[in-house]
């Protein structure tokens, strides 16, 4: 296919069908955080707790949205998007975090949004836990504990019991990795625990029983009434060797399966269980530490048996890729025991384009090879692109947003219209400006710009925001691209 500046003949066109729409998440963009009945989230605390967050910013007030939400929707009826994905925050409609109280101000709250979503043609597209557990139950060991399974079972059904006569897409958990792994193995997302090698892979298995849970109660109990689809969300950036030595290629291979494989192979694949060589690779490891299990813990045969085929799509959130290295992974670079010591590799970014953020470095054919891995190691589902997306420090010119925008959604289409990729709908990230965890509010995912100065949170439309609802408007992608910039508040 030739592409060409503004001839429509060069444009190409998304497939019939395909959906588009934006994301946010809830502790991300509410604020509100102590507004009527609702109890501190880990997130909360975390940020409550000098030195956590890089600009020392909390998601306290974030955006507002708890306030302004019909701005919020607003923007969406500006770009005319196809959907809404956005995130229930867990203490803010269970005060107690057990369905023994609903919150009325939460009720109304996210009743108002989806009320608002469905009246304007918007389809809302939940997503139960998007990283605010409630602090009480981070007290009882958050993801580390089994019994979370319990509790996040009695919390997606009464969310099903709630919304689902009007939501029909439900996203059980976002990016169990980074739950797990940067929660619980590193310090570096809330409730920021060091237990490097051992609390990490505790998580790592509860959450995805957790998920498999919330996806068999739908199934039961909720599926045949409200008619709707159940998956998982899991961070899906690639991960491959830094040169084509044997070595540096099967570092690439084994990164994948830790990095992904640890929670898509029990849900996706034909076998289910942990991938094999994560089993191997953390037990031979664990045995040489002078451990007497794996610290990786096992499946049961029946839990096995439990979490397959538990996802009715792949929630595909791509932003990068990052290149591993065997022949450079030195002793000492990282903790023993510890996750990246088990990957075993020295791993970098290498020199492609950057933006605000490290993990969000522009490697856009990395998305075709990630879509590629989903369809060839996951029994080829429907896959949601549920999140992909572009960081800067501000300014309403973003034109290295589009242009990220227009490569990656470009080596998305090559993964469909070349590789038969079963992309079905595509998400940008963000809405607008939010709260970015670790790095706080400094750093800016928006296609909308908000003034964090103004107690209003003025919300202003960037470049990228006029490109995206021409996307929508017109359903095809050029590979150059020109935007026209208009001045206009939210
Ligand atoms: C993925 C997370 O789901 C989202 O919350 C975050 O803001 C983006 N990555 C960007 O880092």
């Amino acid at each position: 296919m030739q592409y060409g500046r503004n001839c429509w003949l060069d444009m190409r066109k998304l497939p019939d069908g395909f959906k588009l729409g934006v994301a946010t998440a809830a502790y991300q963009i509410e604020g509100g955080w102590n507004a009527a009945d609702k109890a501190p989230s880990m997130w909360d605390n975390f940020c409550h707790k000098p030195s956590k967050i890089a600009d020392n910013t909390t998601g306290d007030d974030a955006c507002k949205s708890y306030e302004y939400y019909k701005r919020d929707i607003e923007m969406l009826k500006f770009l005319s998007v196809d959907f809404y994905r956005f995130s229930i925050s867990w203490p803010r409609i269970l005060p107690t975090s057990f369905p023994n109280k609903i919150s009325e101000a939460g009720l109304t709250y996210y009743n108002n949004i989806i009320n608002e979503l469905l009246v304007n043609n918007i389809e809302p597209v939940i997503t139960l836990y998007h990283w605010d557990l409630p602090q009480n139950l981070q007290d009882l060991g958050g993801w580390a504990n089994p019994l979370i399974v319990d509790w996040f079972e009695d919390y997606a059904r009464t969310m099903y019991q709630l919304f689902g006569d009007r939501v029909k897409t439900w996203i059980t958990i976002n990016e169990p990795k980074q739950i797990a792994i940067y929660g619980y193995g590193l310090p570096r997302l809330a409730p920021g625990i060091n237990s490097h090698g051992i609390g990490d892979y505790l998580a790592v298995k509860h959450v995805v029983m957790a998920h498999a849970r919330a996806w068999h109660v739908y199934d039961k109990e909720f599926r045949a009434k409200q008619k709707g689809i159940c998956g998982i969300t899991i961070a899906l950036d690639y991960r491959e060797g830094m040169t084509d030595s044997p070595s540096d290629m099967q570092a690439g291979k084994d990164a994948m399966d830790f990095e992904v494989g640890l929670y898509s192979h029990p849900i996706f694949s034909t076998k289910g269980g942990f991938p094999d060589s994560v089993v191997r690779i953390v037990g031979e490891k664990s045995a040489a530490q002078g451990f007497f299990r794996s610290r990786l813990p096992e499946f049961t045969p029946e839990e096995i048996e439990y979490v397959k085929g538990t996802s009715d799509f792949f929630g595909f959130n791509h932003y990068s890729s990052r290149f591993y290295s065997r022949e450079k992974f030195e002793k000492g670079m990282y903790p023993v025991p510890s996750y990246d010591d088990d990957i075993g590799a020295y791993y970098s970014y290498m020199d492609y384009e950057k933006s605000a953020v490290i993990h969000v470095t522009v490697v856009p054919q990395g998305i075709r090879k990630a879509l590629n891995w989903v369809k060839d190691t996951c029994n080829n589902p429907p896959i949601m692109i549920t999140e992909n997306g572009f960081a800067t420090y501000g300014g309403l010119d973003d034109e290295k947003r589009i242009m990220y925008y227009n490569k990656y959604l470009n080596a998305t289409l090559d993964a469909i219209d070349i590789d038969n990729c079963n992309v079905i709908s595509y998400t940008a990230w963000s809405l607008m400006d939010n709260f970015e965890w670790g790095f706080g509010l400094r750093i800016k995912f928006g296609l909308f710009e908000v003034d964090y100065e103004d107690d209003f949170r003025t919300r202003k439309p960037r470049n990228s925001a006029f490109w995206y609802k021409k996307l929508i408007a017109t359903r095809a992608i050029e590979q150059d691209y020109k935007t026209e910039f208009k001045e206009i508040s939210f």
